[in-house]
Formats: C-alpha cells, sequence, structure tokens
C-alpha cells in the first residue's frame, strides 16, 4: 500500500536570503517500510540554519543538496508502522524525516523522545536539536566557570537562549547581543546584560558591558562579532564556534576575522563541536532538561507556522524575523 504524502522541495539555490519561491510543495506517494525500515507520521517540522547551508553550492558539507531534492529537515513525529528490530509503531521518535507529512526511516541517527509531552513543538527546541546543542556546549564542550563572565550572539534564539540560560545557572554572568527591540527585551528577562548590534559596534558595547573582558565566547554568528570577542577575550579565554549565521546567506566566500593573531597572543582555545556527535547523551540532556523546562526554570518561546506548505515562508522568517524563539511547523 501506499500513503499520500505532502512534501517540500528545492525548487531552486537561494540567493541570498531564502525566499518563498526557491521551494515546491507537491503531493506525492510513499511506499510501507521495508525489512529494517518504519514509517513516521509527522507531527511537527523544524527549520533551521543548517539547511540553508546545505543549499548552497559554496557551504555545503559535502554534496550541496540536488535541485528537486526533498528538504532533509528535522521532525519529530509518531511511528505508524514498523519493520525496524529497534522502533516499535507508536513511538515517538526526532529524525531528519524531512519536510513532508510523513517519510521512511531506517533509524539512522534518530531519536527517541521517551518525555511525559508526547508529540509535542518542543522536541524541535528546547528538548531538541537547539536545546541539546546549547546543553552540549555549555555542560560537555567548555563549561563555564561560577563568576565568569560569557558573552552570547543571537541570543534570542533557540540556542543562544538556552546557552545563556545554562551559563547563567552555572554562575556566570551573560553578556547577551541581539537584533532589535523585542529580541533584546526577551534576552533582559532572561537576565542578559543586552545589546542592540543594530544600534551600536559590537567592540564599543563589550568595551562598556566587559570592561575587564570576557572568559568565554559562545559563537553563533562569527563576522565582526567573533573580531570584537577576540579582542574582548582575557589571556587563556575560550571561543565555542557553535555557528556562523552571519556568513550563511553571503553570496561567495566570505574573509574571517582580520585579528586571528590574538588566538596565539593571548592563548585562546577555539572549541568548535557538532550537536550529532553527542547523541549519546541524548537520554542524559532530556532527563536533566524537561523537569527544568516544566518548572520554568529554563524559558522558551516559540513561533508556530501552520500546514505543510507554510515550511517555506517558515524558513525564510528564520532569517529575517524579529521575533524571539524558535520557529516550528504543525503538521
Ligand atoms: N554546532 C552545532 O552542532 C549546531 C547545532 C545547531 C545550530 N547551530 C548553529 O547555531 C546558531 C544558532 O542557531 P539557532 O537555530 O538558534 O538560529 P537562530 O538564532 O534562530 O538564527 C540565527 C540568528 O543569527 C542572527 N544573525 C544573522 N546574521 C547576523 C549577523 N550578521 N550578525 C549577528 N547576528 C546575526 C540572527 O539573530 P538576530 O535577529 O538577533 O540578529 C538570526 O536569527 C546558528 O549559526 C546555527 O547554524 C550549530
Amino acid at each position: 500500500m501506499a500513503w499520500a504524502c505532502t512534501q517540500v522541495r528545492l525548487a531552486r539555490r537561494p540567493r541570498g536570503t531564502p525566499e518563498p519561491d526557491d521551494f515546491t510543495v507537491i503531493a506525492t506517494e510513499i511506499d510501507e517500510p521495508g525489512e529494517g525500515e518504519f514509517l513516521v507520521e509527522n507531527a511537527f517540522l523544524s527549520v533551521d540554519p543548517f539547511l540553508r547551508l546545505a543549499m548552497s553550492e559554496e557551504r555545503a558539507i559535502s554534496a550541496p543538496l540536488p535541485i528537486d531534492a526533498p528538504i532533509p529537515g528535522l521532525a519529530v513525529g509518531r511511528v505508524l508502522s514498523s519493520r525496524h528490530p529497534e522502533f516499535a509503531a507508536d513511538e515517538v521518535v526526532i529524525g531528519r524525516f524531512g519536510w513532508s507529512t510523513m517519510a521512511r526511516s531506517d533509524g539512522v541517527g534518530v531519536l527517541r523522545f521517551s518525555c511525559s509531552r508526547g508529540v509535542c513543538s518542543e522536541a524541535l527546541g528546547v528538548l531538541g536539536l537547539t536545546g541539546f546543542t546549547a546543553w552540549v556546549g555549555m555542560r560537555l564542550v567548555a563549561p563555564p566557570d561560577p563568576g565568569s563572565t560569557v558573552f552570547v550572539s543571537a541570543a534570542a534564539g533557540p540556542v543562544g537562549s538556552v546557552a545563556g540560560q545554562l551559563a547563567r545557572a552555572s554562575g556566570a554572568r551573560v553578556i547577551a547581543s541581539a537584533g532589535g527591540p523585542d529580541k533584546c527585551a526577551w534576552c533582559r528577562e532572561l537576565g542578559f546584560d543586552t545589546f542592540d548590534y543594530h544600534e551600536r559596534s559590537v567592540g564599543d558595547a563589550l568595551a562598556e558591558l566587559a570592561g575587564d573582558g570576557i572568559d568565554l565566547y559562545w559563537d553563533n554568528v562569527g563576522g565582526d562579532h567573533l573580531a570584537a570577542a577576540l579582542d574582548a577575550l582575557r589571556p587563556h579565554g575560550t571561543v565555542i564556534a557553535c555557528g556562523g549565521a552571519s556568513a550563511y546567506n553571503a553570496p561567495g566566500s566570505v574573509p574571517g576575522p582580520p585579528n586571528l593573531h590574538k588566538l596565539f597572543m593571548k592563548a585562546l582555545t577555539v572549541r568548535g563541536f557538532r550537536w550529532a556527535d553527542h547523541l549519546d547523551r541524548y537520554p542524559e540532556f532530556l532527563a536533566e532538561m524537561d523537569p527544568l523546562v516544566r518548572d520554568g526554570a529554563i524559558s522558551h518561546r516559540e513561533r508556530i507556522f501552520d500546514g505543510v506548505s507554510s515550511a517555506p515562508d517558515a524558513f525564510t522568517n528564520l532569517f529575517r524575523s524579529a521575533v524571539p524563539g524558535k520557529i516550528v511547523v504543525r503538521v
């Protein structure tokens, strides 16, 4: 038997910031799972910056996503039927099931969302990829010391907001940058010393807010933020290299910061990491974060778009939105 399915595909390679016309929404069919596969009915889809990299000829990690390929976004859903030895019908799973109503999966890289909430949008945000990324960085990669000063860029985004809250929970002071009044207001509510990088230079803001320097920089954006952070870091400080959003939509190659000599002059450490290398720690993360989110100790915000066909619109909002928090699509 084949199942009717609605799916979003890449219509053309985005030039600069993605547009909804870069995508097509098609009606198609999906076959029953084969041996070693399961069928999942997606409930929520995630729009994430890494997808922009996958669409780019210059920045894709391996080959760029081919034109007309389904968009391989993360999704959370329920297993409908299974011929896989480790996944049973009715389990709630997170994986790269794509911007689609349904998907077949071989289980590689799939996470079990064993949480009292069942199928929920948080599985893609504060309790999913973005919250887990923040936790991996702040818990496993370079945990901040109590009393230290941590600078977080894109701090109103789903990764930055959780990274900042975890740093504060460790006893660090958090300086945050975000774009626009609504994002900055939420960062202040989270207890971050916040500036709007559209209003002033990052260097000036850090000189005022952290005259004695910073100990740790959580880099979500690269560009002028990274350059200013290298200047502001104290000797033996650390950069957690999480992302480089300032360059994702730029045409061609983007020059690195002009002050890389600060790395050796101040004996700085740069720690790059990928969330996907730490999937074995996901159950531990979920056990720690689920109660913190339930009790409100970790705050999060979401903006929900409705229907698979709204995924292109949701994705383009990722790069333009002045609203804080995680963008999710309800199928
Ligand atoms: N290493 C990993 O395993 C991993 C996993 C997940 C995500 N990431 C990365 O983590 C970063 C944050 O992810 P997210 O999902 O939370 O994204 P996000 O914050 O929702 O989106 C990226 C944000 O970057 C900011 N930005 C864009 N251009 C900028 C510029 N020129 N200068 C300063 N800020 C700029 C924008 O925020 P403003 O409106 O505030 O400017 C934009 O909202 C991304 O770079 C992503 O690729 C890495």
